[in-house]
């Protein structure tokens, strides 16, 4: 595996790489791997040639108060992580290399921001945006890879590349869980004992949810969601939403895609988890028809 760290040297070895007729596939990472992540190179070494997986803690994604200075690192072990799974290239270069001076230009996010996470984390996904259009102009990839846990995050990546006409092929790739079923995260290590217990009833939350939306309204599932969370855990609920995905706009009787989506505000982790439905036919908050599977 090659380790580089500068943006020229990165950009050399692709150039030789595409030369020689290489598919290129990349992962785009913040590091402290875990199976999740792994997933994502293991994916990619079924479509593409050479694995490119990068390393690197985006401050531009952070929120003031947010936990960029104490997100988990661990190079090393992460080095060995990435060869182990088949990564062909490890990309880590500093936030020096990355921004060298205050930016003339930053991507702005219009849309699909506006709830979830988007709606909680200010400029976050200018930050992801902003951080990927770079990172997509260094690694020129023609596959990318990313996890359907940040459904939000493929979302706004899927209209990236479209609407800045990347040639790359972004992949969104299922969500890898704990036996008990947790998604999961580089920050689940924040849990404490009692927290990490509770934090199953993310995922078991969704499960209820998908029954609970073919009896009543979107509405009401979100309610019934809130209180199984606040009865189950002790976190505090930062949103439970059903939303048209990949829009993410209130659903409407005509959307044939939705996600479910919850946030929970533990101690010193907050946790996300979905679950994308096709083919359900919802009723949106003060209408009449049941939801049914089409
Ligand atoms: P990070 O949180 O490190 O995640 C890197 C990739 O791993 C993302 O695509 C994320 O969705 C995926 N991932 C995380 N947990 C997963 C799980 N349990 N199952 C499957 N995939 C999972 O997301 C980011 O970094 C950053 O925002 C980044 C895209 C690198 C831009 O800075």
């Amino acid at each position: 595996m090659k380790q580089i760290n500068s943006i020229k040297d990165m950009q050399k070895l692709i150039a030789e790489e595409k030369r020689a007729g290489k598919v290129i596939g990349f992962v785009p990472t913040m590091g402290y791997l875990h199976d999740g992540h792994l997933s994502l190179i293991e994916r990619a070494k079924k479509e593409s040639d050479v694995i490119v997986v990068s390393i690197f803690v985006n401050p531009l994604q952070f929120g003031p108060n947010e936990d960029f200075d104490r997100y988990p690192r661990d190079l090393e072990r992460d080095e060995k992580l990435a060869l182990k799974a088949g990564a062909d290239v490890l990309f880590f270069p500093d936030t020096k290399e990355m921004y060298p001076k205050e930016s003339v230009v930053t991507v702005s996010v219009n849309k699909r921001v506006d709830a979830l996470c988007g709606e909680s984390r200010v400029g976050h996904f200018d930050g992801v945006a902003t951080v990927l259009t770079k990172l997509f102009h260094i690694v020129s990839p023609d596959y990318a890879y990313f996890g359907l846990k940040d459904a939000q995050q493929v979302a706004v990546i899927e209209g990236l590349v479209e609407d800045f006409n990347f040639p790359i092929n972004v992949i969104g790739c299922e969500t890898k869980r704990e036996v008990d079923g947790l998604a999961m995260s580089s920050r689940n290590v924040y849990l404490n004992d009692r927290e990490r217990q509770e934090a199953v009833h993310l995922n078991a939350s969704l499960i209820k949810a998908e029954k609970w939306l073919l009896e009543g309204d979107s509405g009401e599932t979100e309610q019934k969601m809130i209180k199984y969370l606040e009865e189950h855990t002790s976190g505090v609920v930062d949103y439970c939403k059903i939303l048209s995905y990949p829009e993410l706009l209130p659903p409407t009787p005509q959307s044939k895609r939705l996600i479910i989506a919850v946030a929970v505000k533990f101690s010193n982790a907050r946790l996300i988890d979905n679950v994308i439905l096709d083919n359900i036919l919802c009723r949106p908050e003060s209408e009449e028809e049941t939801c049914s599977v089409r």
